[in-house]
């Protein structure tokens, strides 16, 4: 049912009408004979609007409305709901379409919304670069609304003054060179935790002749990696590791495991085309159940930053204390240009969450896929180590952040998981405020544009054998020069680019950096005893690895490193 798509006059219909055809479509689904009368009903009325439009000629409007990008034909009214709810999920099914229909730009109507994936860096650039001021807002959606206390924060909040405000705010105030420095200590707090956590198990596991190699273990780097970022990000924003008693380890209490468990389950949530999103009304219903997820969840995650929260308020408040010593006091001492606090305790709420979720995933899942890659290319992972070793010089010390600029190679492997596994299949939306016309197509006004992020990255126009991992792609021929995680030409998305690019690149590749080369450092890795190679398959309804990773960690340090860590 794939054609040129015709915008179609009844597209301005308000929501209220939106909900009768598409709810009685899903409560009805199982019911194929309504199923057959209602589209053949909708496909006859949306045959008699084409003629009419054919017959009747085109307005300008309608001229270039025809020119909107390909995609496939939309129901009158409710667009390609029923294609989306039908065809689990999404975002293999809009791949798949654009691969049928040979583009790298399409359009999807879902309700009144055009939707517009992307798979190529020229059209990317047009929309990010050329056109950034017309396609730099964000969609109101119920998940994003749960996660950012109503918009309140940064990353989901539609362009306007509450964005400027508190991205001018944390800008200034919080991410910035000054305060990263001042926070060296908490991350390397947390950096240390890392490799302690994972000795521990390799020690304990000896210990208890639990594996066939008495000196390693098998470590969940899923686990690992996800908990590195959260400590990092907890300890940064609220000067713990901990909500409850924690592990003696070093490893998540079941207080932390529930939190990052919550965080991933939002993240894997938002913009994740639910019906409602389309038509808000449909949001009573919760037909897909995302609502009563995400409610849950964020009840789970405010639950623990809420009283650290109130009471740090109140300890400043009532003068216990003096000194700001992590990020939420620097949130609480910003003050705007007449003296008066920079941002509401409800905003505060809002934007330490906010940057909690921006923190956590990217790092942790890059670094899961890169360590995978790497277990199945050992001349790969060998590489890596030999320059670590030759950067740090001896094996009685540990990585540093002022060593992270030196490995290139690892940072080159790091930047090749982004762009072949990045964390999510499309980019956070990009919405317009404006018609506008992109590559040579009709985009009108509040279109939701998707940069595919795995369509770009493994897109073969642009990438040799795209699929392959292979680092030394981007090292820059007979030079010794830089690779960083950046990619301005938007040829994969790392942290994007423009007025909503992201804000936490320093951060955000230390992170990755450091993590990457302490598990690689500190440990020999092998893949588990009784597999020859790690599955690499990717999960079908995300793009992270279908099974945890799980590796034989065996410590490759002088015993006098690990014993000093605490
Ligand atoms: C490797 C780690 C990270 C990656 C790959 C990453 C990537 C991204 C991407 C792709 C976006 C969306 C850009 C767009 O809409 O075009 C974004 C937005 C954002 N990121 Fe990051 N990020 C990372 C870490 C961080 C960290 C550590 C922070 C801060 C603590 C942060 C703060 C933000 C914020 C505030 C936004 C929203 C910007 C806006 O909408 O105006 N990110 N990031």
């Amino acid at each position: 049912m794939i054609s040129f798509q015709t915008l179609l006059p009844w597209s301005s219909l308000t929501d209220f009408f939106a909900i009768i055809p598409v709810a009685l479509l899903v409560l009805l689904s199982h019911s194929t004979i309504v199923l057959v009368l209602l589209f053949s009903l909708l496909f006859l009325v949306k045959s008699k609007h084409i003629t009419k439009k054919i017959s009747y000629g085109q307005s300008n409007n309608a001229q270039l409305a025809s020119n909107l990008p390909p995609g496939p034909t939309p129901w009158p009214i409710i667009g390609n709901l029923p294609e989306i709810w039908r065809n689990k999920p999404t975002f293999r099914w809009i791949l798949g379409l654009m691969k049928q229909l040979d583009t790298d730009i399409a359009c999807i109507r879902l309700g009144n919304t055009h939707v517009i994936p992307v798979t190529c860096p020229e059209i990317a650039r047009e929309f990010l670069k050329k056109y950034d001021s017309v396609f730099a807002s964000r969609p109101l959606t119920m998940a994003t609304a749960y996660a950012s206390s109503n918009f309140l924060s940064i990353a989901p909040t539609p362009w306007g003054d509450q964005w400027k405000k508190m991205r001018k705010v944390v800008a200034s105030n919080i991410i910035n060179p000054q305060t990263l420095r001042w926070l060296l200590n908490k991350r390397m707090e947390e950096n240390d935790n890392l490799v302690r956590f994972i000795y521990n198990q390799c020690i304990n596991s000896t210990k208890h002749g639990n594996i066939a190699n008495s000196s390693g273990s098998v470590i969940d780097l899923r686990l690992v990696t996800r908990q590195y970022t959260g400590n990092v990000i907890r300890k940064m924003m609220f000067n713990t590791r901990y909500f409850g008693k924690g592990k003696e380890d070093g490893g998540p209490g079941k207080e932390e495991e529930e939190h990052v468990d919550s965080l991933f389950t939002v993240l894997g949530n938002v913009y994740s085309f639910a019906l409602s999103d389309y038509v808000p009304w449909l949001r009573l219903l919760d037909l897909e159940g995302h609502e009563k997820i995400v409610s849950e969840c964020m009840r789970i995650i405010n639950g623990y930053h809420d009283p650290i929260i109130d009471d740090r308020v109140k300890e400043w408040n009532e003068g216990q204390r003096k000194e700001p010593e992590d990020l939420l006091d620097a949130f609480l001492l910003a003050k705007d240009s007449n003296g008066k606090p920079a941002l509401s305790i409800e905003e505060i709420k809002a934007i330490c969450t906010d940057l909690i979720f921006a923190t956590v995933d990217n790092p942790a899942n890059a670094v899961e896929w890169a360590m995978a890659e790497m277990l199945n290319n050992p001349e790969i992972l060998q590489k890596a180590t030999m320059e670590i070793d030759a950067v740090v010089g001896n094996k009685d010390r540990l990585v540093q952040e002022t060593d992270l600029p030196k490995l290139n190679y690892i940072t080159a492997c790091a930047r090749e998981a982004f762009r072949i596994h990045p964390i999510a299949p499309f980019n956070l939306p990009h919405v317009s405020n404006a018609d506008a016309t992109v590559a040579g197509y009709f985009i009108p006004k509040g279109s939701h544009v998707l940069l595919s992020r795995s369509g770009l990255g493994r897109n073969p126009k642009v990438w040799d054998e795209p699929l392959t991992f292979k680092p030394e792609r981007h090292l820059k021929e007979g030079s010794s020069s830089k690779v960083d995680l950046t990619e301005q030409e938007l040829r994969f998305i790392s942290f994007s680019t423009g007025r909503r690019g992201c804000m936490g690149v320093a951060l955000g590749t230390e992170l990755t950096i450091m993590l990457l080369a302490r598990l690689i450092q500190g440990f020999t890795w092998n893949v588990p005893p009784g597999e020859s190679k790690i599955d690499i398959s990717e999960a079908e309804d995300s793009l992270s690895l279908a099974k945890p990773l799980h590796a034989i960690a065996t410590p490759r340090l002088s015993t006098s490193v690990y014993s000093t860590l605490s």
